[in-house]
């Protein structure tokens, strides 16, 4: 297994160049796996000032926040508030999605007796078609939603709705932003050197800070000389170093042919194709005495949380992931069917870090092949976060592809950007409103 899942750093170095010639192409609005989508807003001068609410849309979590921005460089939360929801939720037709969404920012408000007008800035976790920062439609869902009636429409448009149909008059959307844009923008409000943003959690996906007489194809009106780009990198799928299991994945997962590098790298994933795996070792009878344990029976019943659960432990003896195995119902599980498990689990998250490193090394080189400045990675999601080991292979990975230059790509740890980002991107929102003569949220 270890062999299916190697990446050489030749692979990788060809995957790199592969990945830049995507990204101009779809700069120049040729056909390209990368989608390259101006998200119509630059870096915040951290001098952005305002009270503004925030809604994070990314996995199941759904957060609202309150945030006060002082206008000094510091991000203070001053409330915040997470709600679940429901698998239908997700599912079901996206009336139903958006009007669940409105009431639970409706009982934030109630809750926090908060009154007047809010402007509210909206991450919205998936690929957004933008033509302006205050709105833009869903392309395509992903990690496995497909509630109806959304994909073409604008989603900020049609949060409004929901918030009016609920009749809560004071929140009105001003912004729109994927969250990989959210989690540049927080770290960068911070820290000047930020110039990406990546999320490696149940999805991946990359923006970065990009000159914008470099975007050939048609774009809305603007006024800037840089813009942030999501290139939606899950969806990258040139060269990938992909196998059977990947194949096998793709066919039975809600978007087969899409996200084939969010399929080898994200946490929604990474369970199911150690899953596979797993399968065919004891199919072959090299694994469990042949006899596959119920948790490995059915699709997405191995979850990437159990993989971390089992790098967890790197005694020699396996005797952790024994005890896991255990507890999972995976009994009798000898001594070498725990090291055999560990081994693939270690390749396919090996796989995945290497990758996550590639395409963050392809993402800075574009415009500094030589790596002459820092580049500072603002990055979020539960795999970078959680995963044990996961940030210290990336790390590695750029040291064997840039040498010492490895170094100047700095991974920072971002922890809920998406939220307080959304924040920030509201407040450049009204920022540019006042300066364009208007007032912020004006027509509200
Ligand atoms: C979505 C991206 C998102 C990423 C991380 C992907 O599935 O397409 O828009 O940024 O997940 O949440």
């Amino acid at each position: 297994m270890r062999r299916t899942f190697a990446v050489s750093t030749a692979r990788l170095r060809i995957m790199m160049e592969a990945f830049r010639g995507e990204m101009r192409r779809g700069l120049n609005g040729k056909p390209s796996s990368l989608r390259m989508l101006p998200a119509y807003v630059d870096r915040p001068t951290g001098r952005e000032r305002g009270t503004f609410l925030a809604l994070d849309l990314g996995g199941t979590n759904v957060r609202v926040l309150q945030v006060d921005l002082p206008g000094d460089g510091r991000l203070p939360v001053c409330a915040e508030d997470r709600f679940v929801l429901s698998r239908d939720k997700v599912t079901a037709d996206g009336s139903v999605l958006f009007g669940a969404l409105a009431r639970f920012i409706g009982r934030f408000l109630r809750e926090r007796r908060l009154s007047g007008r809010l402007p509210l800035g909206f991450t919205f976790s998936f690929p957004l078609r933008q033509a302006s920062i205050a709105g833009g439609e869903l392309i395509a869902w992903t990690k496995g939603w497909t509630a109806e009636g959304v994909v073409g429409r604008d989603v900020a448009a049609l949060l409004n709705r929901a918030l009016a149909a609920e009749r809560i008059s004071g929140v009105r959307v001003v912004s729109l932003n994927n969250d990989t844009t959210g989690t540049l923008m927080a770290r960068a409000y911070l820290d000047p050197d930020c110039d990406a943003g990546c999320i490696l959690g149940t999805g991946t996906n990359i923006c970065y800070r990009e000159r914008t007489s470099e975007i050939r194809k048609p774009v809305g009106p603007h006024g800037r000389d840089h813009m942030i780009i999501n290139m939606e990198s899950g969806n990258f799928n040139a060269v990938l170093p992909r196998n059977r299991f990947d194949v096998l994945l793709d066919r039975s997962s809600a978007n087969p042919g899409l996200q084939a590098e969010e399929k080898m790298v994200s946490g929604k994933y990474l369970g199911e194709l150690a899953r596979l795996a797993v399968v065919e070792l004891c199919g072959r009878g090299r694994l469990f005495g042949g006899r596959l344990p119920e948790i490995f029976s059915r699709r997405e019943a191995f979850g990437s949380e159990r993989l971390s659960e089992i790098e967890k432990d790197d005694s020699a003896s396996a005797d952790g992931v024994r005890e896991f195995l255990w507890d999972w119902g995976a009994r009798p599980a000898a001594a070498g069917d725990a090291r055999l498990l560990r081994d693939v689990v270690r390749a396919v998250s090996g796989r995945a870090a290497r990758l996550a490193a590639a395409t963050l090394g392809a993402t800075v080189t574009k415009n500094d092949p030589a790596l002459e400045a820092k580049h500072s990675i603002a990055v979020d999601g539960s795999v970078f976060h959680k995963y044990p080991g996961f940030k210290a292979r990336m790390e590695e990975t750029l040291r064997e592809l840039f040498g010492g230059r490895g170094s100047r790509i700095a991974l920072a740890p971002m922890r809920d950007g998406s939220g307080l980002g959304a924040a920030v991107i509201a407040a450049v929102a009204a920022e540019s409103a006042k300066t364009g003569g208007k007032k912020p949220g004006a027509g509200w």
